[in-house]
């Protein structure tokens, strides 16, 4: 492929976690052409790559109605019951025969001939299937080694995507406005040449995970800015549930330590959470005790933390590890000795960090949102599956479940774009395209990330919610004027992205008086 220009393909896909390889596959053994494009300089880099604790199945003494209850439990509800049964119904075939035969992924196991199954929190039974505390790594470097023999799929790392492309909105036809809205593929920008490319596909699938980093702690990689939120917004796609934003109770408190998780299987395995005085405290919030939905903990936590003016709390695994420590965590206590922690020893300073967004592109059963040939998958859609609070281990199988599927559904309808490319205009370059000065784009990110935290966090209050949504109006105008006159660049970029989606989470919080789930408001 030629560096830059007009380019068609028939499946555009943004985004290439589990959820996008997934699509990527499905989509081509069927033979369509499929270009799958990440901002990373790595294809792997993604969501998926850091996921530790794994990916939920069905454990021996299990079944698709334990499951539903339990993950309509920790979304308190209000999850969407058609998506429930599918993730439980469809779920472990489409690991068996996607994972297990056709990827050999070689999952962790108790003996030679039985899989070993994890608890976490929220889990009637131990249902997770893991490659010890490294299991979206392994997941993911095989999906690329998998989509790399196929020669009707380019890989484009280093690619950011913009915009998406829709007609009417960026025809140049006045007629196209009697026509129902349609999404053509996407303006992408060439990381490297620092020019954009025009990709027109029938059929585009939006797999750019979540949005983390605009929170100041945060379990996510940092490129989770929430580009594929923003990008559907502008184009007109349906977006809900964006406040229920779930932290994760355990991420390593270390002065030069990014949110490093401690899995939650850390506790599943006997872990238990204390104070700086060594006191366990999770009995006092609920029967589950350091089990209990990751909503609940994480504020206990935050409640700990306030009421003893202390930046962390402490995860003890030693006192309670009837087991090889090393060789169940070797990731995590590899990671925690580097910064001078033996968790073999001592217990580990923990924090809550923003971790999930339950929320995001609404899509159906297939993964079409409303914005006609866009599909949405992974952590960037809302299923329904999570309601207002996942439960565990249950992203990495949405993201492959609904991955397949929005392929199925697009294979079997498949309609090649009757659009005309020179209907489209070119991407417009500001006319001077200033340098831009890292120092602003950095002070921007702080601003975002420590507005959010701090207004629109663990603990919300209308009040709070109003003063971020005055200094994110605020900024945004800043941005989108930044944005006009610089050069083009994935950071300028990301932070256009980064802005509306920390509007679009703050609206939505304030839009909901009622706390349930992740999004806890305090009259
Ligand atoms: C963890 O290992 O605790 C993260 C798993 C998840 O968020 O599903």
């Amino acid at each position: 492929m030629p560096k830059d220009g007009k380019f068609t393909t028939d499946v555009l896909i943004i985004g290439c976690g589990i959820a996008g390889a997934s699509a990527a596959l499905e989509a081509a053994k069927s033979g369509l052409r499929v270009i799958v494009i990440t901002k990373h300089s790595e294809l792997e880099e993604s969501n998926t790559y850091y996921a530790q604790g794994g990916i939920v199945s069905l454990g021996k003494d299990d079944h698709p109605e334990l499951l539903k209850e339990d993950i309509i439990e920790a979304g308190d509800g209000v999850n969407n019951p058609e998506a429930v049964e599918i993730l439980a119904g469809e779920g472990k075939s489409t690991i068996d025969e996607i994972l297990i035969k056709e990827l050999n992924i070689p999952f962790s196991r108790s003996t030679p001939d039985s899989l070993d199954y994890a608890q976490e929190a929220g889990h009637s039974r131990r249902r997770i299937l893991h490659i010890k505390d490294s299991t979206g790594k392994t997941i993911e470097e095989r999906f690329i080694q998998v989509l790399k023999k196929y020669s009707n799929v380019t890989l484009l790392s280093g690619h950011t995507a913009v915009d998406l492309l829709s007609v009417p909105h960026h025809s140049r036809n006045p007629k196209s406005f009697y026509t129902e809205p349609r999404c053509f593929g996407a303006y992408v920008l060439n990381n490297q040449t620092k020019r954009v490319k025009t990709i027109f596909a029938p059929y585009t699938i939006l797999a750019a995970g979540g949005c983390g980093t605009v929170y100041l702690y945060t379990s996510n990689p940092k490129g989770a800015i929430g580009d594929g939120y923003a990008m559907a917004y502008r184009a007109g796609a349906r977006i809900v549930n964006m406040e229920y934003i779930q932290f994760h109770p355990t991420s390593l408190f270390h002065r030069d330590v990014d949110g490093f998780l401690i899995s939650e299987t850390v506790r599943g395995e006997g872990a238990r959470l204390k104070t700086k005085e060594g006191q366990t405290f999770m009995e006092n919030y609920n029967k589950k005790k350091d089990l209990a939905p990751r909503d609940e903990v994480s504020r206990a936590i935050y409640e700990e933390m306030t009421n003893s003016n202390s930046s962390y709390v402490y995860l003890d695994l030693v006192s309670y590890a009837k087991f090889d420590i090393k060789k169940r965590f070797p990731h995590i206590y590899k990671t925690c000795l580097k910064y001078g922690i033996d968790i073999t020893k001592e217990a580990i300073p923990v924090v809550p960090a923003a971790h999930y967004c339950c929320g995001g592109i609404l899509v159906d059963e297939w993964g079409r949102s409303s914005l006609r040939n866009l599909y949405a998958v992974g952590e960037v859609s809302c299923t329904g599956v999570h309601g207002a609070n996942r439960l565990a281990s249950t992203s990495l199988l949405e993201g492959l479940v609904w991955g397949r599927r929005a392929s199925k559904s697009i294979v079997s309808h498949f309609d090649p774009a009757k659009l005309d490319p020179s209907e489209i205009h070119d991407w417009y370059y500001p006319e001077k395209e200033e340098e831009i000065d890292p120092a602003l784009v950095n002070q921007d990110w702080l601003s975002i990330r420590s507005t959010m935290w701090n207004y629109a966090g663990i603990i919300r209050t209308k009040k709070r919610l109003e003063r971020a949504k005055a200094d994110l109006d605020y900024l945004r105008h800043r941005i989108e004027k930044f944005y006009k006159e610089a050069k083009m660049d994935e950071k300028v970029v990301g932070l256009k992205h980064g802005i509306q989606v920390a509007l679009l989470i703050t609206y939505a919080a304030l839009g909901n008086p009622k706390s349930l789930g992740a999004h806890y408001i305090k009259d």
